[in-house]
């Protein structure tokens, strides 16, 4: 069992991750600077697994963090959480979205070639894809200019990894294009805990369902889609957690820069997401209809093909579970970590 740098661990995915690569053996390090998330997370993950972590606070953009982290521990390969990622504030932010997301990426991997560490996971987003491509989205269709600066540090991360994997053939690289993560670990103890008004759908549902907002808004009923409302790939972050597991594994004797798409292959609209939600958890989720949000696609699902036949992985979680798992969390957890 090896040792991981695990960059944003503190995170919704990445502290998901963490307890699968306790469970599995690892030894786990984590750098995280807590500016999306809190240290709770953590001590929740040691609690869950009964097992410790070294916790690091502190910037991927500091060279002498990461320096004094691959001298201090025999790291074996990295999985790159960390980031920002609220689309939003991406536009409103660039510099700071650049800075973060691409230059910290890069701070990354300098250190890792300063110490000879050449394996690593990155997290990539479905959002690289053209939005000329009808899904589902396989990983040998083009990608294109995401429509704002979050999906363009992706895009642009993917690209500067699949070049140095080329110049230099030591690397070995693996590009996980997340779909739409959703759901909590089973305990109810571990889940999403966004700032503010959450952007992404499932923590506003949950968020009503609580009482914390009023009722939903679902932004367009006029797509071409089954009911008029958006339809997307929602994955279960345990699903996906276990991932990451599949290409560090994959990644061990490989060369090279290569995507997966992480989904499970089925497109659900939103107004699926709310009745399936109000049908398993027996809670009422008013919305009301309000204008398209600008940005979005109609559809948006994977092809996980590639993922099930080279990584080995196969997402064991159903939408059902994906919305109980959420709803557990945050009833257990109104506050989310504050609790
Ligand atoms: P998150 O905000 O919960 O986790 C990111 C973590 O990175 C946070 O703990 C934050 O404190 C930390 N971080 C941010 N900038 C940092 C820096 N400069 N140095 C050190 N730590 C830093 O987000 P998440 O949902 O767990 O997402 C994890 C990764 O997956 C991100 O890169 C995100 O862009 C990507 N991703 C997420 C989704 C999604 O919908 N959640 C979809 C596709 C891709
Ligand atoms: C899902 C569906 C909305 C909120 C975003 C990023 C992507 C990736 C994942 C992360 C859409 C609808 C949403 C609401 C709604 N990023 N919706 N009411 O837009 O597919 O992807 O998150 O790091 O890069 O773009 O996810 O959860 O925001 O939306 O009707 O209050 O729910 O229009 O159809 P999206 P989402």
């Amino acid at each position: 069992m090896s040792k991981i740098l695990v960059t944003g661990g503190a995170g919704y995915i990445g502290s998901h991750t963490c307890i699968e690569l306790l469970n599995a053996g690892h030894e786990v390090v984590v750098l995280d600077n807590l500016s999306n998330s809190s240290e709770e997370s953590l001590t929740r993950v040691q609690a869950l697994t009964a097992k410790k972590l070294d916790f690091v606070e502190g910037d991927i953009l500091d060279q002498h963090i990461l320096d004094h982290i691959f001298h201090s521990h025999r790291i074996e390969a990295v999985i790159h959480f960390a980031g920002l990622k609220a689309v939003g504030e991406s536009q409103q932010e660039p510099l700071k979205y650049f800075d973060n997301n691409i230059s910290g990426s890069i701070s990354l991997v300098k250190a890792m070639e300063r110490a000879q560490v050449f394996k690593l996971v990155f997290s990539s987003s479905a959002t690289v894809y053209d939005e000329a491509n009808v899904s589902p989205l396989n990983e040998d269709m083009p990608t294109g200019m995401p429509t704002n600066n979050y999906g363009y540090t992706k895009l642009i991360v993917e690209q500067l990894l699949q070049k140095l994997s080329i110049a230099d053939t030591r690397w070995s690289i693996a590009l996980l294009r997340y779909f739409n993560p959703v759901g909590a670990h089973k305990s109810g103890q571990m889940g999403e805990d966004p700032q503010g008004i959450p952007n992404n759908l499932m923590p506003y549902v949950t968020q009503v369902a609580v009482g914390r907002r009023e009722k939903l808004s679902i932004f367009g009923n006029d797509y071409d889609t089954i009911d008029g409302t958006g339809v997307r790939d929602y994955i279960h972050v345990v699903d996906l957690a276990n991932a990451h597991l599949c290409a560090l594994n994959n990644r061990l004797n490989a060369q090279g820069c290569r995507a997966w798409n992480i989904g499970t292959g089925n497109g659900c609209s939103v107004l699926e997401i709310a009745k399936t939600f109000e049908k398993v958890n027996g809670i009422h989720i008013p919305f009301e209809f309000s204008p398209r949000r600008a940005g979005d696609v109609a559809t948006s699902f994977a092809n996980n093909a590639r993922a099930v036949a080279e990584l080995g992985w196969q997402p064991q979680y159903g939408l059902e579970d994906m919305l109980a798992d959420s709803w557990n969390w945050q009833k257990n957890n109104p506050n989310g970590y504050q609790d």
